[in-house]
């Protein structure tokens, strides 16, 4: 019988998208409220919030568990978080509102009211201390640093129920699959040991080598994608799906991985953000996170590995969900097939490395891939897209 990882910090889900039923009625309310515009960051969390990934959090952080995360990766009363989560509002708007008051939540982009808040907290941040212990630099070119750079002076917090998944569930509507879902597709097929593989590209072949992995060691995989902003360059959404759906077809037995889609923002934290990934997998219903080179990284931030040491300072109990952790994964002409840092005994030489990135640039300028470097199957699809562009 399939046993899985229980959910972080609570002994159920908590969802805080609001029962079907009861929506309408609240959104008629939530007309009537001071609206508040979200920034993108914000509006995905709320997104988190309302499937449960976030669980066990109610709403946005108050003060002191953002202290608490930024120091300890701990939320105020003693669970394990490493990222703050937190609603950030210009001054005008925040000295207009009172405690208690409830506010609806409203993508700043579309205008739609996603969720009603429940003001228990306004305090201001030292942005500061977020980006030294969170990101690990105050650098402002730091996709990450500068969104915390760029919120507005008053945090408010409280308790969220969420109206509306915003586009997700009508866009993706096989991919966008929650918490409660993930679970029972699990225990459906009799998994307990599930990893997750966390991606923002399509799959190239170290990233099929590190599922591969995981496979042979797990009941099945879990390959979740982010469907939340993106830096620029990086390859939309649908795109991915459809790449990652020709390695799937192709290169794996059947029922041993699913494809699903969640709809997180990166923040690119690097190893803070490798913790969060876990705690969310475990929320997934995950045992396992793989964890390879970089994760989540940007630029030249992190160490490639530090997003692995991250976990070894964590206490007992932090997390049930553990890292899967992988070396650095490439084509080895001597070995003659995929290998790792860890077991391959050749000179760098023989070594064809493969990153995201890379792959990114080559098809951008239209280099050759090199069936080595990625399958065939999925280079004509990532080419169509880049034609489209250069079109
Ligand atoms: S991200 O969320 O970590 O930014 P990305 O798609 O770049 O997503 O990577 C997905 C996972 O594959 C991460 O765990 C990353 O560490 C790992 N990874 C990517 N390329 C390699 C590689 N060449 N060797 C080892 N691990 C890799």
């Amino acid at each position: 019988m399939s046993q899985l990882a229980p959910p972080h910090g609570a002994d159920t889900l908590k969802p805080l998208l609001l029962p079907e039923t009861e929506r309408a009625d609240e959104m008629k309310r939530a007309g009537t409220l001071k609206i508040i515009p979200l920034d993108s960051r914000a509006v995905s969390d709320v997104f988190m919030l309302a499937m449960g990934a976030y669980t066990p959090l109610d709403g946005f952080m108050g003060h002191d568990d953002w202290r608490g995360v930024c120091l300890d990766m701990k939320l105020a009363n003693g669970v394990f978080w490493p990222i703050p989560v937190t609603l950030s509002v210009g001054r005008e708007i925040g000295d207009s509102i009172h405690a208690e008051e409830d506010v609806a939540l409203a993508d700043g982009e579309t205008g739609e009211i996603l969720a009603v808040m429940t003001v228990r907290e306004k305090y201001a941040i030292d942005k500061n201390v977020e980006a030294e212990h969170v990101y690990r630099t105050t650098d402002p070119k730091h996709p990450g640093v500068a969104k915390v750079l760029a919120q507005g002076e008053v945090n408010l917090a409280g308790p969220v129920m969420v109206l509306s998944e915003g586009e997700y569930p009508g866009k993706y509507p096989d991919l966008y699959i929650r918490p409660a879902q993930s679970r029972a597709m699990f225990a459906e097929r009799g998994w307990s040991t599930v990893a997750a593989f966390q991606t923002r590209n399509p799959m190239h072949r170290s990233h099929e080598h590190l599922v591969k992995i995981a496979a042979e060691v797990s009941d099945g995989v879990f390959i979740h994608q982010v469907l939340g902003k993106l830096k620029e360059g990086d390859i939309p959404a649908d795109v991915r799906t459809r790449a990652i759906q020709a390695m799937i077809d192709n290169y794996f037995r059947p029922g041993t991985v699913i494809q699903a889609g969640y709809p997180i923002e990166m923040r690119y934290a690097g190893p803070r953000e490798a913790l969060l990934h876990a705690l969310i997998r475990q929320n997934f219903g995950c045992s396992h996170l793989i964890v390879g080179r970089d994760h989540a990284g940007v630029g030249s931030y992190y160490g490639p590995f530090d997003a692995h040491h991250i976990f070894d300072q964590l206490w007992p109990g932090a997390l049930v969900c553990k890292p899967l952790k992988i070396d650095i994964t490439f084509f080895c002409r001597k070995c003659y097939g995929m290998a790792t840092a860890k077991t391959c005994p050749h000179d760098a030489s023989e070594h064809i490395s493969i990153s995201g990135t890379q792959q990114r640039e080559m098809l951008a300028s239209g280099a050759e891939i090199p069936p080595e470097f990625s399958r065939p199957e999925v280079v004509e699809i990532l080419r169509e897209y880049y034609a489209g562009l250069n079109a």
